[in-house]
C-alpha cells in the first residue's frame, strides 16, 4: 500500500504506509540528490513513529501532543496548510533507513517528525544528514543525534538518554541508598541511561552492585528478579518504558520486592503506565524533565485541554509531542512558511523559547533542550513533584560541530 495524505483530527483512522517500499534500505540514500522542495501550496509534515509494539502509546501520545499545539494556533504553519504523513516505524532499527526514506524520498515531507526508539532515530538521522530535510526528534535520545553525528536541520525537543538520569544520583545518596543493582534492555537507551546513571551515583559515594540487563523488548523478568533478591541491594535502578515498564512494575511487586528494596529509575518506568500498573507503582521514585502534577497554570490548562481532546491524561511523550509542534510552529512562522529558508529556519529554531507544560526550555548549541529536571514519586496513580533534582541541565553536545 502506497501512503496516503491523512484527513486531520482526531476521529482519523491510522491508515498507515507500510509495505511495498518504494526506497530501497541501506546506503541507498546516500546516492541520491539532496532534495529541493516547492515551498507553495501545503507544508508535508511526516510522523515516524511506533504505532504497534512496546511503544505504541508513546508514538500516539507524540502525535496528539504535535497535532495539539498546532491547532491551538489555527492549523497552519507560517499560514500555509497542512498535508499529514505517517509511517509506523515498528520501533524496528533494522527498517530506519528505509522507513525515513519512505517520509522524505517518496512523500517528499518538509519535515520528519520522529522518532521514539533509539536505535531507529539512527535511521532518520543518516537520511536527515543526506537529504538536509528538517529532522525534530519528539523522543528518542541516543547521544549521537545532538553529540557527535549533530546536523544543523536536526532539532530534539525531549532529552538525551543520559540526561534524567544525571539526577538520580545525589537524592539516592540523600536517602542513604549506598548500594544499587541497576536494571535495563540492552540498547543504546538503556545503556546512555546507565552513563548517567553511573557517573552521578558514584560520584555522590554509591557503589553499583551489578549491571543487569535483557535485550529490547523482552519482558522475562523471572530471572534476574531472582538475582537481585539474592544480590540484595539497598536500591534497584532502571530504564523501560512503555507496556514493558507495566509489566516491569507489577512483577517486581509480584515478586515481593516492592516493599523490601525500592524501585528508582529514570522518569519513563513510570510515564502513561500508572492506570495498568495499578498500586504497584505507588512509592517509586524517578527523575524527569516533567511531572503530570507540576503546579503551575501552563501545565493545568495544557492538561486539561489534552484530557478533553483526546480522552485520555497526558504523559511527558504528549508534553514533547506537543513542544515539537511549537518549536515548529515557531520556526514556521519566523520564515513566513519558507521553510526553504534553511538559515532563518535553523536560526528561530535555535534561538526559540518554547513555553512548555515542563517549564520553559532552551536550545543548546547541538539542538537539545536546557532543562529541569524534577524528582518525582508516584502517589495515588500519579507522579507528584517532590523538588527540582537538577536545574538547566545541559547535555554535553561532546563532539557536534556545526558550521
Ligand atoms: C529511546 O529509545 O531513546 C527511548 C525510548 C523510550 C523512552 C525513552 C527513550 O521512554
Amino acid at each position: 500500500m502506497n501512503s496516503q495524505p491523512l484527513a486531520r483530527g482526531p476521529s482519523r483512522r491510522l491508515m498507515l504506509s507500510r509495505g511495498a517500499a518504494a526506497v530501497g534500505a541501506g546506503t541507498a540514500s546516500l546516492l541520491l540528490p539532496r532534495i529541493a522542495r516547492a515551498q507553495s501550496g501545503k507544508v508535508r509534515v511526516g510522523f515516524m513513529l511506533p504505532y504497534t509494539g512496546t511503544y505504541a502509546q508513546l508514538g500516539v501520545a507524540i502525535e496528539n501532543g504535535v497535532r495539539m499545539a498546532i491547532a491551538e494556533k489555527g492549523g497552519k504553519l507560517g499560514g500555509r496548510e497542512i498535508e499529514w504523513f505517517k509511517v509506523d516505524d515498528e520501533s524496528e532499527p533494522s527498517k530506519g533507513v528505509e522507513n525515513a526514506s519512505k517520509l522524505v524520498q517518496r512523500d517528499k515531507v518538509d519535515v520528519l517528525i520522529g522518532t521514539v526508539h533509539s536505535g531507529v532515530q539512527m535511521g532518520i538521522q543518516k537520511v536527515a544528514r543526506d537529504s538536509g530535510v528538517l529532522s525534530l526528534i519528539p523522543n528518542a535520545g541516543v547521544h549521537a543525534a545532538t553529540r557527535a553525528l549533530c546536523a544543523p536541520n536536526v532539532f530534539r525537543t525531549s532529552f538525551t538518554n543520559s540526561q534524567p538520569t544525571l539526577a538520580l544520583g545525589k537524592p539516592m545518596m540523600d536517602k542513604g541508598l549506598k548500594r544499587a543493582v541497576w536494571l535495563t534492555w540492552k540498547y543504546a537507551a538503556g545503556d546512555e541511561a546507565f552513563e548517567g546513571f553511573r557517573d552521578s551515583y558514584t560520584q555522590a559515594g554509591g557503589t553499583i552492585v551489578k549491571a543487569l540487563g535483557l535485550p529490547f523488548p523482552n519482558v522475562e523478568f523471572q530471572a534476574l528478579l531472582t538475582e537481585i533478591a539474592s544480590l540484595r541491594p539497598d536500591a534497584v535502578v532502571c530504564f523501560f518504558a512503555g507496556a514493558g515498564a507495566a509489566k516491569f512494575i507489577k512483577d517486581y511487586a509480584a515478586a515481593g520486592l516492592k516493599d523490601k528494596i525500592p524501585l528508582w529509575g529514570s522518569g519513563f518506568l513510570t510515564e502513561g503506565v500508572l492506570d495498568a500498573a495499578g498500586p504497584a507503582a505507588e512509592g517509586i521514585m524517578t527523575t524527569m524533565h516533567y511531572a503530570d502534577a507540576l503546579d503551575t497554570p501552563r501545565n493545568k490548562q495544557f492538561r486539561t485541554a489534552y484530557a478533553q481532546q483526546f480522552k485520555m491524561q497526558p504523559d511527558v511523550y504528549a508534553v514533547q509531542g506537543y513542544d515539537t509542534g511549537q518549536l515548529l510552529l515557531a520556526g514556521a512562522n519566523a520564515v513566513k512558511g519558507d521553510l526553504a529558508s534553511k538559515a532563518a529556519l535553523h536560526k528561530a529554531l535555535e534561538t526559540a523559547v518554547i513555553d512548555s507544560p515542563r517549564g520553559k526550555w532552551t536550545m543548546s548549541r547541538a539542538h537539545n533542550p536546557v532543562q529541569d529536571m524534577y524528582l518525582r514519586v508516584v502517589e495515588k496513580g500519579d507522579n507528584k513533584v517532590l523538588g527540582v533534582a537538577a536545574k538547566a541541565l545541559a547535555d554535553s553536545g561532546a563532539g557536534c560541530r556545526l558550521t
